[in-house]
């Protein structure tokens, strides 16, 4: 006899997206993101206002989530939502409303840390992408993290590297800014690159011993050499910008990788799994795809929806939570800083 489904409604609320994923044990029945373009205007993400339209989108994205999988509220099995970390006004948006509907339905609820479901987003159900097998190494790689983790099982994984100061995804996103691009200008960054020439300009790389991080330093440098460049010629970035974008994009991509060969041959682990939204970059994926030949590594780059920012990477870890009857109780808090 097979045992019944579990079906877990999950919702993520760190930053700046509101989502809800109803999951049928490893398999998403409906991911919705409800994105929030109002912190375009100030260049990044606003905590007041992140906050707000977290509760103005709450109910219809969870809605919208229930109706996309076709099951009633009264079919779930339990709750889970991001307990941290993140920004604390957003997460008690999801806290709060996860507690009170696992409580009215009397449903058990599970916390779930954010850079933990990056990770385990390796482990949805999708047709075509192969999951990594214990021990692996992530990259978490977005515009709030950078970290490197070894990850021996489910829930036995351990923080060998991070930033120490800004996110790549800051380093991005700044530089981008920089150069008049709107926010988050990663993508248009990685867009621009891929016509221009990576070796036109050198930009000196972070000396950070181990396996950290730090990316402040590179930020700065680039708006220097701009704002030089700019005062002997004011059209330099019309001019220049898909190598000025080549450039900064080869350098990012380098630091990632150097980090990462040193993470292997510190581990001996050659299985590497990337996820967070700078993964979809276009230079990290082409260096990872050389690195499987060049090194014999096997690298995993999740679908993109579960990628970024979403729900259902925190629906896979509430089910394997579930499964360990690993629950928590109303009183558990939201945490902006949470280790795993
Ligand atoms: O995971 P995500 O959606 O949200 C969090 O930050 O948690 O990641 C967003 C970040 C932004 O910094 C964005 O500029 C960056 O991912 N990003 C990219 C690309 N696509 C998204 N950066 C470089 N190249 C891309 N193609
Ligand atoms: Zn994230």
């Amino acid at each position: 006899m097979s045992e019944k489904p579990i079906y877990i409604l999950a919702i993520e609320s760190s930053c700046d997206d509101t989502a809800a994923a109803v999951m049928r044990d490893t398999t998403v029945l409906s991911n919705v993101v409800a994105q929030q373009h109002i912190h375009e205007e100030y260049g990044g993400v606003v905590p007041e206002l992140a906050s707000r339209a977290h509760q103005q989108n709450i109910v219809p994205v969870i809605d919208v989530a229930l109706k996309k999988a076709q099951i009633t509220k009264e079919q779930l099995t339990a709750i889970a939502f991001t307990q941290g970390p993140g920004l604390m006004g957003s997460l008690l948006v999801g806290s709060s409303f996860a507690k009170s509907m696992a409580m009215a339905l009397n449903i058990p609820l599970v916390a779930v840390n954010h850079m933990h479901a990056h990770i385990l987003a390796h482990f949805i159900d999708e047709a075509g992408f192969d999951k990594p097998t214990f021990p692996f190494l992530a990259l978490t790689i977005s515009g709030g993290h950078t970290q490197i983790v070894v990850v021996n099982s489910f829930f036995d994984l351990k923080i060998i590297g991070e930033t120490t100061d800004d996110a790549v995804g800051e380093a991005f996103d700044k530089s981008a800014k920089t150069l008049g691009f709107p926010y988050p200008g990663g993508p248009l960054i990685d867009k621009y690159a891929q016509l221009g020439n990576p070796k036109a300009y050198r930009f000196t790389k972070p000396k950070v011993p181990g396996l950290n991080f730090s990316f402040s330093g590179l930020k700065t440098q680039i708006l220097y050499f701009v704002q030089k460049q700019l005062a002997e010629n004011p059209h330099f970035i019309e001019e220049q910008r898909n190598d000025i974008c080549a450039s900064i994009q080869e350098t990012i991509v380098q630091i990632l990788m150097d980090k990462l060969k040193l993470a292997v041959a510190q581990t001996g682990i050659r299985q590497i799994a990337i996820g967070g939204g700078v993964s979809a970059n276009s230079g990290i994926r082409k260096a990872l795809k050389e690195a499987e030949t060049q090194y014999n590594w096997k690298t995993f780059v999740p679908k993109f929806e579960y990628t970024t920012d979403n729900a259902a990477m925190i629906g896979i870890v509430g089910y394997y939570r579930f499964k360990e009857n690993h629950f928590s109780d109303a009183g558990v808090v939201s945490k902006a800083r949470i280790e795993f």
